[in-house]
This record gives structure tokens, sequence and C-alpha cells, in this order.
């Protein structure tokens, strides 16, 4: 199947980002959670999203669970709930490969991308398992046509016999069963790689650190960077 050639080609809007800046009181950047399954990702980021709005930020979570119900939903969900044929879902829809976990990282990256620069703070939640793809999204903040966006990696280290023990889901169980089995489940941490951050500008344990700590460290961050007035 050859490719269509396309012909496209970027419009500066209008509007500054000074103005931007001026009308949020704010800059807005990327704060990328990342982490196993159970680790706190989306309790701490959902605990900082609560606190800027409670003092007049602009913030957003992308949360992993959310956005499979959505944006990147897997085929049993287009199928069912957008009305999508078979074949159109199974093109479409996501799952937990290695390249559906990388398209998922893909599209996140760019509304995370679409967020900030349009100066609010997109706090994403998902376990981004594999280096290469956070650090593609990474470069598409640093190369951002309007300007460099800030992106924020923040590792959640918490250890996997503490994500295991609380399970919240049950999936640890549901992976060692499988893998007892000799079926397996690809379920990142048991038989499914997790690549943890070479250089994240922050690290948060949630078998060590309580959230308001989580929160307050952040806070402090974007301060300290000057990303909040
Ligand atoms: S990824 O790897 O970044 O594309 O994953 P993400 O979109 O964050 O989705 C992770 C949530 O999906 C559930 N789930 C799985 N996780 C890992 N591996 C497999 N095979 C899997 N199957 C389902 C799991 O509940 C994750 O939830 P969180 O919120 O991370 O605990």
């Amino acid at each position: 199947e050859t490719i269509q050639p396309t012909q496209i080609f970027y419009h500066p809007g209008a509007v500054t980002r000074e103005e931007r800046r001026a009308l949020l009181r704010q800059s807005g950047g990327t704060l990328w959670f990342t982490g196993l399954s159970g680790s706190g990702k989306s309790t701490l980021a959902v605990a900082l999203e609560q606190v800027l709005i409670q003092r007049g930020h602009a913030a957003y979570v992308l949360d992993g669970d959310n956005i499979r119900f959505g944006l990147n939903a897997g085929p049993k969900i287009l199928m069912e709930s957008r009305g999508y044929s078979e074949e159109q879902a199974r093109r479409f829809g996501l799952g937990f490969s290695a390249a559906d976990r990388e398209e998922n990282i893909r599209r996140i990256g760019e509304v995370a991308r679409l967020f900030a620069d349009a100066g609010v703070f997109a706090l994403t939640s998902f376990i981004s398992p594999y280096r290469k793809d956070r650090d593609a999204v990474r470069r598409i903040h640093e190369q951002n046509k309007g300007g460099p966006l800030p992106f924020i990696e923040i590792y959640v280290s918490t250890p996997l016999s503490w994500c295991e023990e609380r399970d919240p889901k049950g999936l640890y169980q549901q992976a060692r069963a499988a893998v007892a089995a000799g079926r397996g489940m690809g379920f990142t941490g048991i038989d499914d790689p997790y690549e943890p951050p070479l250089h994240p500008e922050l690290t948060y344990d949630a078998s060590r650190q309580s959230v308001e700590e989580g929160v307050a460290m952040i806070l402090n961050y974007l301060h300290e960077r000057g990303l909040l007035d």
C-alpha cells in the first residue's frame, strides 16, 4: 500500500505565549508521571490537580484508565460504544502490545503538548514503560513549533512488591496465575518490561512518602522553575 504524499503547513496563531501567560498566570507544561500499575501515579496526579485548581491554576489530568475508554480505546469498546466495524476497531483500537503502548503514549504525548501549548498543566498518568517512547514525548515538547514547552518527568518509583501487595484491581494476581499456567498476560512488571527513567526531574515513592509530601515536592519544583506565578 502506498503512502499518499501530503503537503501540510504550520500556521502560527495570533495570540502570543506572553498573552496566554498573562491571562492564566502560569506558563503551563506537561508533568509526566510514569511507573508501574498501582504505584500511586494517578493518586498523586489527581491530588496535585486538585491543589492547583484550588489555587487558581489551570490543570487537567489525563489518566491511562480513562483515556483507554475514549481516545485510546480498545477494539471491544470501539465496537460496543462507538459503532465501529470489526475492521475499523482492529485498525484503530489499542491494547497492551509493545506497538500499541507506543501508539498510546504517542497520542497522549501529542495531546499533552497541545494542553501545555495552551498554557495549561497537563498531568499525565500512564505506565509508559518504554524509555524511548517517553523520550520521544520529551523531544516533541522541546521541539514544539511555537517554542519549547516544559516537560517534567516524574518517576513514581514505588517498588513492585508494594504495588503487588496492594493490587487494587486484582490484575497482578491474574498475571501471576497466567504465568503459572504457562499462558502469560504481558503485564508490566510481571511478564512485560518497565524501563525506569535515567534522568527524571523528580522521583516519588508511595511506599515511603505520603501523597501530601509528593504534592508539596512537585509544587516546590514548579515554583523554583518559575512555572507558577
Ligand atoms: S501503557 O503501558 O502506558 O500503555 O499503559 P496505560 O495506558 O497507562 O494503562 C495501564 C492500565 O491498564 C491496566 N492494564 C494493564 N497494565 C499493564 N499491562 C497490562 N497488560 C495491562 N492490562 C490492563 C492496568 O489497570 C493499568 O492501570 P494503572 O492505572 O497503571 O494501575
